[in-house]
Parts: structure tokens; C-alpha cells; sequence
């Protein structure tokens, strides 16, 4: 094996494609010194292949026919950066089948069917890597399957949407409002044409689902993870938060608790001296807490060519070397557990809620009644400003179970004192 080369095909020659094409020529001297074997492109799959030849210096390399690599027998590994479902699953599978490893950075794919690729790859007892399809360039999921098997994690907390944080940045740095914050973070290239996965916590709950998935030795799929994303957030919640000492952070948070796992994503105030809420523009981080470990975090770049193409070309390297070792498919999935997934209504949290409420006598008893009766305690009770039509309220709660609050809410809903409920936010 040492004198041969290990062959790679690339599916896919978008923003990750190219990253990779690009990494893989930087690195091509580095190799043989690194893994004790060349690696070499072979064929490079796409939809359409006059775009994709102003890309690469050969041409040759390319193809628009699946067939032309799933039936090489001297192709190796398959490295997956089209996106999506199908027919980026079906190919996925058949390689392994054909005996061949896989990488990807396919999150979408992983979040809810992560299952059956990682069944396929252990029958076959070949390599499934995906350290891409979390927070870009930052190493996550081999520290969390490898470096820290050795703890009990318990809490994982996440800021892994770039695009969000830029927003979530904009308006606490420069007082914007959200939309004039997405429409800087799409002229800069960060939100795509069609932000909704991002803007509205999607895509931070994929990779949650997958985070907590290996972190507690459980599957999680997408479906279960409870989301919430950040277009109510206005800035007037960011300057009252800030006033508060707090930041405003699309968070996602995982807990192994007693009664199941905890797994959601939503905008949270978090203390402004926590490390994360330092965490700002497209940068991501995760904070994890492990028993013998303690706190620990990773930061760094969660999106991008080349950031990307950094967590893939570590996954093409370690398969590599488990060529040469012949001991491909050794990490195998690591949910060895079934454990239940607590309910949202169950979970415990402090909240932030704003109000818009009429400014007469006997008000603010009947909201405090409400919560009273509803087993909500109010921490602080501040009345921010009053116009002509409206007294506007913020109550923080003490740490209260969701039914709760939305048993409240219920009660708000039929009453005409009660205007408008402006903002509820949970609080780290
Ligand atoms: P992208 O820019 O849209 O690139 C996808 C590429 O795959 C496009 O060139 C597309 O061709 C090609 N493609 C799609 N379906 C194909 C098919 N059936 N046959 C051949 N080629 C096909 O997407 P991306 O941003 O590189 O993301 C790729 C993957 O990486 C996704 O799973 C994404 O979630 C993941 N990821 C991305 C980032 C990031 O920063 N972008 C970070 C982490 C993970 P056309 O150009 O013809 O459409
Ligand atoms: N759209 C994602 C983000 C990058 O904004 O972080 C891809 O995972």
C-alpha cells in the first residue's frame, strides 16, 4: 500500500467542494511526510460541468455521472459536499456498500437520518466521518467521541449559527433592528437567499440533535429538538438585556438530566461575563461541561470554504491512515443508550417577558395574580416607559416550568388590560 496513492472523489464543487479542492492542492507536498501515502483527486462529480471547469485546473477531473464512481474500484474515499437529502443519501450508501469510506458535512442528512449511514459504514467496516456538519472548522465531534470519552457530559451549550450571531452582533453592537441586520448579513454573504433555516434556529437544531446525540450516547434526531429563532428579537430587547448585564444569544442547550435529555435552540439572555456572550459576528463556539473535564470551550470559524474544507481534509487524513493501518470503521456510532427526551412543557428556566399593558390602577396586581396562581415568581418587576396608549412592563421570572408560563399566557390572552406580550425570552 505504501507505494500506491489513495484515490478521492469529491461530490460536489460548491462553496465546500472548492474549499477542499483548494486544501487538497495546499496540501499536496505535505502528504507523504504526514500520512505516508499521496492522496489524488480523481474525479470530481457535478451537475454542471461547464461552470464547474472555470473551478479546476484539469478538467478531466470532472464528471456529471455518478456511474463513473460508485463502479471505480481504485476510489477509495467518497467525500459528499452536495447538501441535502437525496441524492446525497443514496450515494452515500451505495459507496459504503461498494466498500469505499465517506465524508461529509452533510448536517441536514446527519440530524435526521445520521442512523442508517452509520449502520451501513459499520457492515461494511468502513470510515464515516462528518466533523464538518458541526461548527465548520471547529474540531467538535472528534473531541467529543474521542478526547473527552472519558467524562459524564452534561451540559453542551452552543452558538453554532454564524449567520444569527452576525445579526444578533449588528443589533447589540449598532442598534439595528433585525432586518436591517439580515439584510447586512446577506449583502455580506453570510444569510443565504433564502435565510429561514438560519434565521429561524433550523439549522442550529441540526446540529444540536447531532451534538447530543454523541455527547449523551443517545440518538437525537432533528424533529426532537425544540426550536425558536430570532426574528421577534428587536432591539429594544437587546438594550434591555444589556441593561440588565446580560446578552442576547441564539443558544442551543443540551442536558442530560435525570428525567431524559433537554435539547433546544432559542434566543436566551446569557450573563454578560459568560465566555460565550463574547462570542460575536460569524464566529461559532461550544461550551461543554463534563465531570472530570469541568468547563471547557471551542471557537473558531463554523462556516466557510476554507474552514470547512479544514474539519474534512482532517477527517480524508485520519481515513487515509486507517487505510494504510487497515482499520477503517473503527468509530462506529456511539449511541449505545436510549434515553427519553424531556418534554419542552417540563423544562425549568428563568424568563424575560416584556408587556404592553394599560396604565390604570390594579394592573400589575392582576399580572402578578396571574402568575401567582400559575406558580410563576416574579423575580423583578420593572416598569420601563409609558406612551399615551400603553405602560410597558418587564418582568424577569425565578426558575418556573414552561407550562406554567404558557398557562399564564393563556390567561393574558382574555385579558383586555394586557395589550400585547412585546417579548418572552428565556434566560441562561
Ligand atoms: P453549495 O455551495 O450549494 O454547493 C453544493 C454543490 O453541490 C453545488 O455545486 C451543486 O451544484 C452540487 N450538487 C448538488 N446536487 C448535486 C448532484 N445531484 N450532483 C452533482 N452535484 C450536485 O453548498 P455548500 O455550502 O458547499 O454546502 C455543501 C454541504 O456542506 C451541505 O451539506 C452543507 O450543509 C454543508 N456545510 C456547509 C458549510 C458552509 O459554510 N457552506 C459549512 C458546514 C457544512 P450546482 O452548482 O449545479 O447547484
Ligand atoms: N448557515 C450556517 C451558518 C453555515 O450561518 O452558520 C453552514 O452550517
Amino acid at each position: 500500500m505504501k507505494d500506491q496513492k489513495i484515490q478521492i472523489a469529491l461530490l460536489g464543487l460548491g462553496t465546500v467542494g472548492t474549499g477542499v479542492y483548494k486544501v487538497l492542492e495546499t496540501q499536496k507536498q505535505e502528504m507523504l511526510p504526514k500520512l505516508g501515502v499521496e492522496l489524488e483527486l480523481k474525479k470530481i462529480l457535478v451537475r454542471n460541468i461547464e461552470k464547474a471547469a472555470k473551478k479546476v485546473a484539469d478538467r478531466s477531473l470532472l464528471t456529471d455521472n455518478w456511474q463513473d464512481i460508485i463502479t471505480d474500484d481504485t476510489i477509495d474515499i467518497v467525500i459528499e459536499v452536495m447538501g441535502g437529502m437525496e441524492p446525497a443519501r443514496t450515494y452515500m450508501l451505495e459507496a459504503l456498500r461498494a466498500g469505499k469510506n465517506v465524508v461529509t458535512a452533510n448536517k441536514d442528512l446527519i440530524a435526521t437520518d445520521g442512523k442508517t449511514l452509520m449502520d451501513a459504514a459499520k457492515d461494511a467496516e468502513k470510515d464515516f466521518f462528518f466533523e464538518a456538519a458541526v461548527a465548520g472548522g471547529i474540531p467538535i465531534i472528534r473531541p467529543l467521541k474521542q478526547s473527552l470519552e472519558g467524562n459524564r457530559i452534561s451540559e453542551i451549550i452552543g452558538i453554532v449559527n454564524g449567520t444569527t450571531n452576525f445579526i444578533l452582533t449588528k443589533m447589540t453592537e449598532d442598534n439595528m433592528e433585525f432586518s436591517e441586520a439580515l439584510q447586512m448579513a446577506t449583502e455580506m454573504g453570510y444569510a443565504e437567499a433564502d435565510p429561514t433555516a438560519d434565521v429561524e434556529g433550523l439549522d442550529a437544531a441540526r446540529k444540536m440533535a447531532i451534538l447530543a446525540s454523541i455527547a449523551f450516547n443517545s440518538r437525537v434526531t432533528f424533529s426532537q429538538v425544540y426550536t425558536e429563532g430570532i426574528t421577534k428579537i428587536s432591539a429594544r430587547d437587546i438594550r434591555y438585556a444589556r441593561e440588565m448585564g446580560c446578552h442576547i444569544k441564539l443558544l442551543g442547550v443540551a442536558r442530560n438530566t435525570k428525567e431524559g435529555i433537554e435539547v433546544s435552540v432559542h434566543p436566551m439572555l446569557i450573563d454578560s461575563r459568560h465566555p460565550l456572550a463574547s462570542v460575536n459576528d460569524t464566529f461559532n463556539a461550544v461550551f461543554i461541561t463534563g465531570d472530570a473535564v469541568g468547563e471547557t470551550m471551542f471557537y473558531g470559524r463554523g462556516a466557510g470554504e476554507l474552514p470547512t474544507a479544514s474539519a474534512i481534509i482532517g477527517d480524508v487524513f485520519d481515513t487515509a491512515k486507517n487505510i494504510l493501518y487497515n482499520c477503517t470503521g473503527h468509530v462506529n456510532c456511539t449511541c449505545y443508550k436510549t434515553l427519553p427526551i424531556k418534554p419542552m412543557d417540563d423544562m425549568i428556566h428563568r424568563y424575560f417577558m416584556r408587556l404592553q399593558v394599560e396604565d390604570r390602577p390594579g394592573v400589575l396586581a392582576a399580572v402578578t395574580s396571574v402568575f401567582g396562581k400559575n406558580q410563576v415568581s416574579i423575580e423583578q418587576f420593572i416598569q420601563k416607559r409609558k406612551t399615551e396608549d400603553f405602560a410597558e412592563i418587564v418582568i424577569i421570572t425565578e426558575e418556573v416550568m414552561e407550562r406554567n408560563v404558557k398557562k399564564s399566557f393563556e390567561e393574558f390572552k382574555g385579558m383586555d388590560m394586557i395589550k400585547k406580550i412585546s417579548a418572552v425570552i428565556r434566560v441562561y
